[in-house]
């Protein structure tokens, strides 16, 4: 078996290599291809890739190249984690939308938009050329904003799944709390990317018994406290929202928060000077604590789960991924892209079904899934006026004013991304 990370010069990729050496009875792997046009980064990361693979048995083989057509050649799976413009540009979408009272996050609200915006052209291109040297290669993009990348993709034929390690982190959240295994944890998990709630969790598969209700009355403040939400909130939802929902639940709680301290792109830029740092040491070959720190735990271990079960039928039978409605949930147009459990094998995702939902959520949800249908119209079409109606549609922007003033921020601040600006 044959992978190709896109962006594997990325810090998270250490991440990977530690999922591939532990798992890899569940997914065995001949050869991994990092690819990423930085070319310091890329063999710095190769160099430790390697010895993490050394130390730990695995025999399978790591090339690097800058070259994508050669990266994919023969690949039956493509990771994508790239991140275009960088952190530099994340830290634009988390400071200007603040100007408006507005949250400035990397995939919630305007800023999202314009990391949607500079995205799909790129992992498009990146697709179609994916697609032209090697037609039969799943595509697993990672990359953000997922809902609306994971749609673009889909929407022009290519075979692609959407992954998010928010689900497999409650998971193993919850399997602590419980005392049981991982493996023993089926989430009802419902919603968009980034916009999804645990209606159940079920011990033993999704015919399991629902322990949610004692989790919460057992566990409420722990969750509650990591989430930053109120226990009162969650015992009156009776659900577990993500931690994204606090963008929604308790936004401009989180705008004076915001407003008070450094951005996220810089907390993470700090984070990943450091860790080149360690990576330069020939001494290291195993991911550094200071990893954990990152957002994507368990990214590898949901990544590794996704491609043995397309590629091998061997992972978890159930898995959370992005993919499209087609009439799971009844209120959204067939071509939305939701995530949800679903049935993974070597044709692709098959939602499971979903009973039918609160008003509470399914309302937010249709209201985000239009706003995702204008801002993959404004990333592959352009215009200012296509950007402001994907701002307007936002149920956190929403006003014409900021709507306005938002746009042209959006495309001041992303000039050297936008082909059309
Ligand atoms: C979680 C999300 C990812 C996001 C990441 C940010 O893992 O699921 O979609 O990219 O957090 O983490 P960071 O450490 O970059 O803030
Ligand atoms: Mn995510």
């Amino acid at each position: 078996m044959k992978l190709t990370v896109v962006g594997g010069g990325s810090t998270y990729t250490p991440e990977l290599i530690d999922g591939f050496a532990r798992l890899r009875d569940t997914l065995p792997m001949e050869e991994l291809v990092l690819m990423d046009p930085a070319t310091d980064r890329l063999e710095l990361i190769g160099a430790l890739a390697r010895r993490i693979f050394a130390r730990q048995g695995h025999t399978g083989t790591i090339t690097t190249t800058t070259d994508l057509d050669t990266a994919v050649d023969g690949a039956d799976a493509v990771l994508l984690q790239l991140r275009v413009g960088g952190q530099a540009a994340r830290e634009q979408d988390e400071t200007w939308p603040l100007d408006c009272g507005c949250v400035g996050q990397e995939t919630t609200g305007a800023g999202g938009l314009a990391k949607a915006l500079r995205t799909v052209p790129v992992v498009l291109d990146i697709a179609d050329r994916v697609r032209r040297t090697n037609p039969t290669a799943w595509i697993i993009d990672f990359t953000n904003p997922v809902g609306i990348v994971t749609r673009a993709l889909l929407k022009e034929g290519h075979k692609a799944v959407g992954l998010c390690n928010v689900a497999i982190g409650f998971q193993r959240k919850f399997a602590a709390l419980l005392g049981v295994t991982p493996a023993d944890v089926h989430l009802d998990h419902v919603g968009l990317n980034h916009l999804t709630w645990e209606t159940g969790v079920r011990l033993g598969g999704p015919e399991g018994e629902n322990v949610l209700p004692k989790l919460l009355t057992d566990h409420g403040d722990t969750i509650a406290a990591d989430l930053h939400l109120p226990r009162t909130l969650l015992d009156r939802l009776a659900v577990v929202p993500s931690y994204y929902l606090r963008y929604y639940y308790a936004h401009d709680e989180v705008v004076r928060e915001l407003r008070t301290k450094p951005s996220r792109a810089a907390e993470v830029a700090a984070m990943e000077r450091q860790l080149l740092e360690l990576y330069a040491d020939p001494a290291l070959d195993e991911k550094p604590e200071l990893l954990s720190k990152r957002g994507g735990a368990y990214y590898s271990e949901a990544a590794v789960d996704l491609a043995a079960a397309l590629l091998s039928g061997a992972g978890s039978p159930h898995q959370v991924v992005n993919t499209y409605n087609n009439g799971t949930l009844p209120f959204l147009p067939d071509d939305a892209v939701i995530e949800v459990q679903a049935a993974i094998g070597p044709t692709g995702p098959a939602p499971l079904s979903v009973p039918a939902l609160d008003p509470l959520y399914a309302g937010l949800m249709a209201n985000v899934t239009a706003y995702e249908d204008l801002a993959l119209d404004a990333a592959l079409r352009g215009g200012r006026d296509r950007v402001f109606r994907a701002l307007l549609a936002h149920p956190l922007v929403g006003q014409y004013a900021y709507a306005d003033t938002l746009t042209d921020q959006l495309i001041a601040h992303n000039q050297e991304h936008l082909a059309w600006a």
